[in-house]
């Protein structure tokens, strides 16, 4: 993923593949419920709200519902992102949400322009988000209200583990941070809104479960894909991180997780919210 728009020193490969199953079977089942719980309660009927690195658009179309009629528009770096939440948005039949190709980087907005801006799970991958908080403090009107959510992959439960489940997630870490992210964002949440120009922030976390056997079924896919799949395998055994043997015993230790009756993934999430 490159662009222009970005500092010239911004390398960032985003490290989720497009048409994958971090698309399919993770994000496109997230909600505004859930995942932008810590920053519903600010939100009123009638605000603007801008959502950057919108994605598949589900918790967009959460946040739609919750400023209505207030005028929603995500935006989002790849086309394939944008042209799918759109779908995603007609079907639910939204008349207050758009989407925008862009980077988040370069806000093709104005000063002052919206009420709240929001962000969820895109700061922890790039290299320089200070730049773009700043970018979102811009467009937010004096007084309005910016929530970030982020997640720290160090942060983790993966049981039953074993040896090679536990190197696995490691490399996923290490192949994370090449890609250009931060896989230990926490502190980071609060931080960012003080660099970027903010005063009084609130941080929070919380968590994202699967603990049921059709949850962590359903989420084999993803983590398979995540943890050995054709990209991250190839910089594993380039970057000496790991060779085919391993990479394969992977695969069979991932599937026998998800299969586990016992099993159980747990991820901590920072958040953080200010005002301008
Ligand atoms: C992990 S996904 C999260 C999507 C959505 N917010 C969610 O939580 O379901 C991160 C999204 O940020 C987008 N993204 C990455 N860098 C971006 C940038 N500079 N500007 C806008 N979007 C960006 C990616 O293309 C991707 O769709």
């Amino acid at each position: 993923m490159t662009d222009k728009t970005r500092p010239s020193n911004d390398q960032e490969s985003y490290v989720h593949r497009y048409g994958g199953a971090a698309t399919k079977q993770v994000f496109s089942g997230r909600t505004a419920e859930k995942h932008a719980a810590f920053f519903l309660p600010y939100l009123k009927p009638g605000m603007s709200l801008l959502d950057c690195g919108s994605g598949p658009g589900s918790i967009t179309a959460g946040l739609a519902k919750a400023v209505s009629p207030g005028e929603v528009t995500g935006i989002e770096i790849e086309a394939s992102q944008v042209e799918l939440a759109r779908e995603n948005a007609a079907k639910l039949g939204l008349a207050n949400i758009k989407f925008e190709q862009g980077s988040a980087y370069k806000l093709p907005y104005p000063d002052d322009q919206f009420d709240a801006v929001f962000s969820h799970a895109m700061l922890e991958h790039l290299r320089e988000p200070v730049l773009v908080v700043k970018e979102m403090r811009r467009v937010l009107k004096p007084g309005g209200i910016v929530g970030i959510r982020c997640a720290n992959m160090r942060m983790r439960l993966l049981a039953p583990s074993d040896e090679t489940l536990d190197l696995a997630y490691e490399i996923y870490l290490k192949y994370r941070q090449h890609c250009g992210g931060n896989p230990a964002f926490g502190r980071e949440c609060r931080t960012l809104l003080r660099e970027a120009g903010f005063t009084e922030t609130i941080g929070t976390a919380s968590c994202d479960t699967w603990g049921t056997q059709q949850a962590t079924q359903a989420f084999l896919p993803f983590l398979l894909d995540e943890l050995t799949g054709s990209e991250i395998r190839k910089t594993a055994i380039e970057k000496g991180w790991a060779d085919q043997t391993q990479m394969d015993k992977a695969v069979t230790a991932i599937n026998e997780w998800g299969e586990h009756p016992d099993a159980i993934f747990a991820l901590v999430w920072f958040e953080a919210v200010a005002w301008k």
